[in-house]
C-alpha cells in the first residue's frame, strides 16, 4: 500500500510491528499448556515479554491516543463514524486487557520466581485474548482506516499531527 504522509505510514508500520510481536507471543503461549509454565528466567521468554511490557506500557496507548485524539474525528466526520464506533469499542477491550496484563508482564519479568500457577491461568488466557483482539482491530484498521485518513489529510494537517505524535 503506498501511503504518502509520514503519520499514516507510521501507523501502518506499528500495526504490522505489533501484529511480529503478537505473533511471537502467541507462539510463546502455544508452547506452554496450562500445567507447564515457561521458564521466566529463561532468554526466549524474556525477550517477548520485555518487548511486551514495552508495547502495553507505551506503544499501544500513544498509538490508540493520536488515532481518538487527532484521526478518528476526521475520519468519523468524512462517513466513517460508523467504523470509528467500532474502532473505539476495539480500544476499550484491548486497553481494559492491558490494564490487567501489564502488572503480571511485569511480575513475570521483575520476580525472581516468576508467575504463581494461578496468575500463569489467568496472564495465559489474558494473553489469548489480547492477541486476538488486537490482530483483528489492526487489520481492521490497515484496510479500512488508514488507507482512508491518508487521502483526507492535507499535507500541513499530516505533517502537525505527525510532529505531535513524535512528543508523546
Ligand atoms: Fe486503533
Ligand atoms: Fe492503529
Amino acid at each position: 500500500m503506498d501511503l504518502q504522509f509520514e503519520i499514516s505510514r507510521r501507523l501502518s508500520r506499528e500495526h504490522q510491528e505489533v501484529t511480529s510481536l503478537l505473533t511471537r507471543l502467541a507462539k510463546l503461549m502455544q508452547s506452554y499448556r496450562m500445567e507447564n509454565m515457561p521458564d521466566w528466567q529463561g532468554p526466549e521468554a524474556r525477550r517477548v515479554l520485555s518487548d511486551l511490557k514495552g508495547a502495553l506500557r507505551t506503544e499501544v496507548p500513544n498509538h490508540f491516543a493520536i488515532e481518538e485524539q487527532e484521526l478518528f474525528p476526521l475520519y468519523s466526520g468524512e462517513g466513517g463514524a460508523d467504523m470509528v464506533e467500532l474502532l473505539l469499542d476495539d480500544h476499550q477491550v484491548i486497553l481494559d486487557l492491558v490494564e490487567e496484563i501489564r502488572p503480571l508482564v511485569e511480575k513475570a519479568l521483575d520476580s525472581p520466581d516468576g508467575l504463581t500457577r494461578g496468575e500463569w491461568e489467568g496472564f495465559r488466557a489474558k494473553c489469548n485474548a489480547f492477541v486476538t483482539e488486537l490482530c483483528s482491530h489492526a487489520e481492521k484498521e490497515e484496510f479500512g482506516f488508514v488507507p482512508a485518513i491518508d487521502e483526507l489529510l492535507d499535507p500541513a494537517a499530516a505533517k502537525r499531527i505527525f510532529n505531535r505524535y513524535l512528543l508523546m
